[in-house]
C-alpha cells in the first residue's frame, strides 16, 4: 500500500535519530522518491549520506539488531529493516570514472554533487532525513518537472553522464518503456552519439534492462528505442537483422521488425508471461536467413521456424539468459509457432490436434496464445476468418484433450515391456514397435490405454516374427 506520508516508516526516524546523533546529514533519493511520485510500489531505499555511508549503517544495524553487509571498496553498506525492505548505504559522491571503465574514481561529495552525477533527474530527487528539514524535497535538477512532463532527462550533460556509465543509455530507454514517458531530445541525440561505448558494459547488466522492457506493458517503445538511437546492432543484430522490406518484380515482404514487435504487444496485452514475451520476441528470428525470391510464388521464410528455434540457445548463451527450462520453453514455441495456423489453415482433424496436444504439452495455450498474436495482417476480415479457426482449433483441442488425454502423454507400452515380453536387448526393433503405438494413438486409430496398446504391440510382434519368453 502507498504511504500516508513519504517519510512515515519508523526506520526513516531511526536514519534521522542516528544522524542527529552523529553530526550528519541525510537523504532517501533515487528509486524510492520517483515511485513514490508515481504511485508505484517500491521497497528498496536509497540513502546517501553526507559524509559515510557505512557508519551510518553500522549504526542502523546495531539499532536493528540485524546484520550489516559492507563493501568496502564501492563505500557502501546494506541492511534489511524490520519488514524486510532493503536499504542501502552510501557516502555523497563526486564522480569521475575513467573513459575505458566503470570503475569510479570516488572523491566526497555535497548532496547536489551525489544528485548531479546520478542517471536521470527523476532519479535524482531526495528527502531529507535530518530533523530541521525532515521530509523536505530537494529537487535540485528539475525531477519533479520532468517527472509532471513525463520526460527523461540526464542532470547534466548526457554525454558526461552516459560517458561515466553506458549502461544508462539503456536505462534511459528501459524507463521511457515501463513509466511511457518521452527521451529529452538532448538526451536521445546523445545516445546516438554514445552507442558504440555500449560495447564496454557487461552482458548480465544488458540483459537485466532487456527484461525489464520486454516485461513492459508497450514493450515495442523499448525495442523502437533501442533501433532509433543505434543501440540495438550493438545489443541484438538478429533483430537488427529482421528490420526493413524488399522488393523484386514488384513483390514485397513485409518488415519483419514492425511485425514482431506488434506480435510482442499483442502478447504482452494477454499474458505477463515473460518467456511468453521472449518467444514472441524471437518467432520470427530466422527469417533473414531464410528469405528466397521464387518469381511465381514471391517472397518464402521455408523453415525459419525450424532455424529460428536452433538460433534460440545461441542467443540466450550470449545474452546471457538462463539455459535451462525457460531456454527451452522459447525454443519449442519458436519451433511450434506455424503448427496452429497451418491447422487452421485446413480442415481440423482430430489427429493433427492431437499431434498438436502431444507436441505442446502443458504450454498447448500459451503457442495459442503466441499464433493468435502472430495473425497482424492489415486485412480484417483475414483477420477474424483466423481468429475463428483458432477458436475451432480450440474447441476441438479440449474435446480431444478430455476423450484422449495426450497432453504430456507417456505412450502406454514402454520399451522396457516390450524387452521384457519378447526378450529383447535395447535394439532399434524396440524403438520401431514404441513407435508405431505412439503414432496409432496420434493417429486415433488405437485409444490411449494400455490394453489397445498391448494388443497392438502383440500383433506388430507377430509380424515380426518375435516370440514371447
Ligand atoms: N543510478 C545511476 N546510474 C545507474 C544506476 C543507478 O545513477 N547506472 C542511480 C539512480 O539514482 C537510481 C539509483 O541509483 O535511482 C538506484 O538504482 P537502481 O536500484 O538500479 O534503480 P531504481 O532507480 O531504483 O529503479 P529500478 O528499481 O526500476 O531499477
Amino acid at each position: 500500500m502507498r504511504e500516508q506520508n513519504p517519510l512515515s516508516l519508523p526506520v526513516f526516524e531511526d536514519i534521522r535519530d542516528i544522524v542527529e546523533g552523529l553530526g550528519l546529514r541525510a537523504y532517501v533519493v533515487g528509486g524510492y522518491v520517483r515511485d513514490y511520485y508515481l504511485r508505484r510500489p517500491s521497497t528498496d531505499i536509497d540513502v546517501v549520506v553526507v559524509g559515510s555511508g557505512i557508519e551510518v549503517a553500522k549504526a542502523l544495524g546495531k539499532r536493528l539488531k540485524t546484520k550489516v553487509s559492507v563493501f568496502k571498496t564501492f563505500g557502501t553498506a546494506m541492511l534489511h529493516d524490520r519488514e524486510g525492505r532493503e536499504i542501502e548505504f552510501v557516502g555523497a559522491r563526486k564522480e569521475s570514472y575513467s573513459p575505458d571503465s566503470r570503475k569510479p574514481a570516488v572523491e566526497e561529495g555535497t548532496i547536489e554533487d551525489d544528485q548531479l552525477r546520478r542517471d536521470f533527474t527523476i532519479n535524482a530527487l531526495a528527502w531529507s532525513l535530518n530533523s530541521d528539514t525532515y521530509g523536505e524535497l530537494l529537487d535540485s535538477f528539475g525531477g519533479m518537472a520532468d517527472l509532471e512532463s513525463c520526460i527523461i532527462r540526464t542532470p547534466t550533460d548526457p554525454d558526461v553522464t552516459f560517458s561515466d556509465d553506458p549502461l544508462r543509455m539503456i536505462r534511459g530507454i528501459r524507463f521511457a518503456t515501463q513509466l511511457g514517458f518521452d527521451l529529452a531530445p538532448e538526451t536521445f541525440d546523445a545516445i546516438v552519439r554514445n552507442a558504440e561505448r555500449i560495447k564496454i558494459v557487461s552482458q548480465e547488466r544488458i540483459a537485466t534492462e532487456l527484461h525489464k522492457i520486454v516485461a513492459s506493458p508497450v514493450p515495442s517503445i523499448g525495442f523502437e528505442l533501442l533501433s532509433l538511437t543505434g543501440l540495438l546492432p550493438y545489443i541484438f543484430p538478429e533483430l537488427e537483422a529482421l528490420k526493413g522490406v524488399e522488393v523484386k518484380y514488384g513483390k514485397a515482404h513485409k518488415d519483419n521488425f514492425v511485425h514482431t514487435l506488434k506480435v510482442l504487444d499483442n502478447v504482452a496485452k494477454k499474458s505477463d508471461n515473460l518467456w511468453l514475451r521472449w518467444a514472441a520476441l524471437l518467432h520470427d528470428i530466422a527469417k533473414p536467413r531464410t528469405k528466397a525470391f521464387d518469381s511465381r510464388v514471391g517472397w518464402s521464410f521455408h523453415g525459419h521456424e525450424v532455424v529460428g528455434s536452433k538460433m534460440v540457445p545461441d542467443i540466450f548463451r550470449r545474452l546471457r539468459l538462463p539455459l535451462n527450462e525457460k531456454m527451452k520453453y522459447v525454443r519449442k514455441l519458436v519451433f511450434l509457432h506455424l503448427r496452429p495456423i497451418i491447422l487452421s489453415e485446413d480442415e481440423v482433424t482430430d489427429s493433427a490436434v492431437r499431434r498438436l496436444l502431444f507436441e505442446a504439452g502443458d504450454d498447448v495455450e500459451d503457442l495459442m496464445t503466441l499464433c493468435e498474436a502472430d495473425i497482424t495482417s492489415g486485412i480484417d476480415a483475414k483477420v477474424q476468418r483466423y481468429l475463428r479457426n483458432f477458436a475451432l482449433v480450440r474447441v476441438k483441442m479440449h474435446e480431444i484433450e478430455e476423450k484422449d488425454r495426450v497432453r504430456n502423454f507417456q505412450p502406454p507400452i514402454t520399451g522396457e515391456i516390450i524387452m521384457q515380453t519378447y526378450g529383447l536387448a535395447p535394439c532399434a526393433q524396440v524403438g520401431e514397435i514404441k513407435a508405431i503405438i505412439k503414432e496409432a494413438i496420434l493417429d486415433g486409430e488405437i485409444p490411449n490405454e494400455y490394453d489397445a496398446a498391448y494388443a497392438l504391440m502383440e500383433r506388430i510382434a507377430a509380424k515380426k516374427g518375435l516370440q514371447k519368453v
